[in-house]
């Protein structure tokens, strides 16, 4: 038996940060080494995702997570033991056979991507390395630029405001540490011109203010003054980014815009969204137009892909096919990376490289249901991703992953290198 062969596999339920149930997955290897990972879960989710195995009932609003326990502390367990667990991609191999769905509906996405982490977390435990070395070797030098949440809305707090994410990139920071430095006095400023003006509400899912705005341009509004009153220049120190989430308030090419009391074509959405582009200092936008919108979202690429980066998330779903597809026909021009979107760290991978194929971004994300789990940031820098989507400055779910960041930005000492000097103006 090798030190990194699988001996054992257990699953445990733990709770997320929206006090729903998740699994957390250890996977114990011949060394006595092991790894652990908690799935995480989405809110406003594309119907293209690996589907999350949910008891259903009235426990816990449906949302127990038994079943795929079990179905790892059987099934998988079984599977994976005697399995190597260097060899990543045979184990996730193994998973997808076993699992047999394509939206791996049966064992439970939630099952598959815990188990399929806590085996890359072995075997790095078992080679005496962090995983984000393990994944990265001794070329691992990159620290990823945060895209970070100021103010959230869309499904992550009840519509009070159509779009998802109101976010900031601190583009002209010169390191990772220094990008939370200013998203800080960023946030704080939000925080005080909120308070000041009576709009200050709470939180939101990701740890973003609650907004309490009449309108979305409003919400922009504010964004720009927090950036100023922070002593930042816009756009050239912090830049604003958005996550528009339109699956969630669009179909077939209609979109309702709650908060205004609009209803738009995609036409009408695109020329809404550019000009905003035109008097806001915005790099980067995420599904700008719905999941099933592909002809709206090649418009709007064609209209600003060369001086914005243009995110898929619903529309792609960490899927390299529909990656590799949409680069064709020119719809986006980056990819959002959630592993639990698709359900194993290959395939996450995959989707990943075929984003670097494309020459495309490719941003690595958290979901609005988090945990403490930190293995995101790890497979950022692992394999050198530019931009790291975590939520906001606040809640730790979220800090424990800037803060693991900042480890690794420690380890590396003056071989890190901040991905942002070169990834804006639109450059990648
Ligand atoms: P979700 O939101 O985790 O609720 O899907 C994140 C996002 O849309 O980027
Ligand atoms: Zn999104």
């Amino acid at each position: 038996m090798s030190v990194s062969s699988i001996t054992d596999v257990h699953a445990r339920r733990v709770w997320d940060s929206r006090g729903r149930p998740t699994l957390e997955v250890e996977v114990t290897v011949g060394s006595g080494a092991v790894g652990r990972a908690i799935a995480p879960a989405g809110a406003s989710t594309g119907s293209g995702e690996a589907v999350d195995r949910r008891d259903g009932g009235d426990a816990f609003g449906g949302y127990d997570v038994t079943k795929a326990i079990a179905a790892v502390n059987d099934e998988i367990s079984d599977a994976l033991i005697g399995l190597d667990a260097e060899d990543q991609e045979n184990a996730d191999a193994v998973l997808i056979e076993l699992d047999g769905t394509p939206d791996k509906n049966r064992l439970g996405g939630n099952a598959m991507i815990a188990a399929s982490m806590a085996v890359a977390h072995a075997a790095a435990a078992a080679a005496e390395m962090p995983l984000w070395r393990y994944l990265g070797g001794l070329a691992a030098h990159t620290l990823p630029l945060p895209e970070i949440q100021i103010f959230g809305g869309g499904a992550h707090a009840a519509s009070r405001v159509d779009i998802q994410d109101f976010m900031v990139m601190a583009v002209g920071a010169e390191d990772y540490a220094q990008t939370l430095d200013w998203t800080a006095e960023v946030y704080r400023a939000a925080g005080a011109l909120m308070s000041e003006s009576g709009l200050l509400q709470g939180v939101a899912d990701e740890g973003g203010f609650w907004p309490a705005f009449d309108s979305n341009e409003a919400a922009l509004d504010m964004l720009l003054r927090s950036i100023e009153r922070a002593g930042f220049r816009p756009g050239e120190d912090v830049a604003i980014s958005l996550d528009i989430a339109a699956s969630e308030f669009g179909k077939d090419g209609r979109y309702t815009l709650g908060l205004e009391k609009r209803e738009l074509d995609s036409d009408g959405l695109i020329e809404m969204l550019l000009g905003w582009v035109d008097r806001y200092p915005i790099v980067s936008i995420e599904d700008p137009l719905g999941e099933d919108d592909e002809d709206g979202l090649i418009r709007f690429t064609a209209a600003a892909g060369d001086k914005l980066q243009i995110i898929g998330d619903d529309y792609l779903v960490t899927n390299a096919e529909r990656v590799g597809h949409a680069a064709g026909v020119g719809a986006c021009n980056a990819v959002l990376v959630k592993p639990n979107q698709v359900g194993t760290l290959t395939e996450t991978r995959a989707a990943f490289d075929a984003a670097r194929a494309a020459d495309w971004g490719a941003v690595v994300s958290a979901r609005s249901g988090e945990t403490e789990d930190v293995t995101i940031v790890h497979l950022a820098v692992g394999w050198g991703a530019y931009q790291l989507k975590v939520g906001s400055f606040a809640r730790s779910e979220r800090m424990a992953k800037w803060n693991e960041g900042l480890r690794i930005a420690d380890a590396l000492g003056d071989h890190g290198q901040l991905a942002a000097s070169t990834l804006f103006p639109w450059g990648r």
